[in-house]
């Protein structure tokens, strides 16, 4: 009798064994079924055949086509820096070959005064590439394309002007945006030993500081500034819903970007902007619960507007940053949440989808209603840079 019970136990203990056996099964074959998905769309950025005048800058739903750009838009460096970040997280010698025939493209960029996003272009291409190995000709390239960005700065104002457009509005814009061109300055007087380029970066900093954040720690897009006083004359909105809303991923540039100004600087005015700013976005009310961005925080049709994959993947690579800096576990939890939520077949794009993107649903630029829920370059540049960011820390 006794016998026979022990027996039934045994036998209730390998059942219970194999049906839990069963379950995390279940759970690894689930999670091995994103990674090989995941491998798949990397490959279709080291398979899409290289061509110097054409960026892959996102996808077109309505044109059913690759929307392919020239280096000279702010977008072209994101390909590079993809397949860069591609060879950091996979160990594949063969990202590395494709990054170098990509990058050397944006090259000509370095001559490029007519605009600001140099940090975009030349920092994500070719710096990068100087993470990975020593290269000289690339450290001569990010220091003529810091002296080429210095030139669009004004001792006055004290900022870097962003754009040449729209003159018979704006006098001189600057956009939070232009904060990411601050990583380029920085390691260009890293690299040289010339002080000027980091001296320009911290002036800048210093004029966004003062002038491009609300009260509540929201930013503005836009600060124009008067050329005569010097002075802002509006604040306003180029890409957002209205010049008072909060475009969600003009928060990233600017969380972002004074997370890398306290990287260079140790000044804790920048760390407690981004912090602030974090505070902001983590906290507000129309911050879906996946973590995933609204493209802006203000617009009217929440719940029924378009999700920004980008602006979620670059907070999302900033707070792995500042959770360094602060060890706040909330930091690097926003961080993990964005990326289990990405990690899924309603983010990542099909096996067979034949363009060289990993995530779907970002948006470009919501008032020109171009690349609305689309896939984009950056959103995947930031999602493999927190990867990236995630696995260093772990
Ligand atoms: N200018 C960069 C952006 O559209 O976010």
């Amino acid at each position: 009798m006794i016998f026979s019970q022990s027996k039934n136990y045994y036998f209730l203990l390998i059942f219970v064994a194999l049906i839990l056996s069963g379950c995390s099964r279940k759970k690894e074959d689930a999670k091995s079924d994103i990674e090989i998905l995941l491998e798949k769309r990397y490959e279709k950025l080291l398979t899409y055949s290289v061509d110097s005048l054409a960026f892959p800058r996102s996808y077109s739903y309505k044109a059913n086509a690759i929307k392919k750009v020239p280096s000279k838009d702010w977008t072209s460096g994101f390909f590079a820096g993809n397949l860069w970040h591609l060879y950091s997280l996979t160990g594949n010698q063969d990202y590395i070959e494709k990054a170098e025939e990509w990058t050397a493209f944006i090259e000509k960029e370095k001559f490029n005064n007519r605009t600001h996003d140099m940090g975009f272009k030349v920092y994500n291409s070719f710096g990068n590439g100087l993470k990975i190995k020593e290269n000289k000709r690339y450290k001569n390239i990010i220091v003529e394309s810091a002296k080429t960005l210095s030139t669009r700065f004004d001792e006055n104002i004290k900022s870097i002007r962003s754009w040449d457009f729209n003159k018979e509005v704006w006098q001189f814009p600057v956009i939070i945006d232009n904060m990411m061109n601050l990583e380029l300055l920085f390691e260009a007087t890293k690299i040289s030993g010339d002080s000027s380029f980091h001296k320009l970066a911290v002036t800048h900093a210093n004029t966004t500081l003062k002038h491009h954040f609300r009260p509540d720690n929201s930013c503005y897009h836009v600060v124009d500034y008067d050329t005569l006083t010097y002075q802002p004359r509006m604040k306003v909105t180029h890409q957002g819903i209205n010049d008072e809303s909060s475009w969600t991923r003009g928060h990233g540039w600017g969380i972002y970007g004074y997370t890398l100004a306290y990287r260079y600087t140790k000044d804790t005015r920048y760390l407690n902007r981004a912090i602030a700013t974090a505070e902001y976005f983590l906290n507000h009310k129309n911050l879906p619960k996946d973590g995933i961005p609204y493209w802006d925080f203000d617009d009217p049709a929440i719940p029924n507007a378009p999700r920004d994959v980008s602006a979620g993947t670059i907070v999302a690579a900033a707070m792995v940053e500042i959770y360094g800096y602060t060890q706040e576990e909330k930091y690097l939890d926003y961080s993990k949440k964005v990326m289990t939520s990405l990690k899924s077949p309603d983010y990542i794009l099909a096996a067979d989808f034949d363009a060289p993107f990993i995530l779907d649903h970002s948006t470009g630029n919501w008032p020109k209603n171009d690349e609305i829920d689309e896939p984009i370059a950056y959103g995947d540049y930031y999602f493999l840079e927190t990867l990236i960011r995630l696995k260093n820390i772990n």
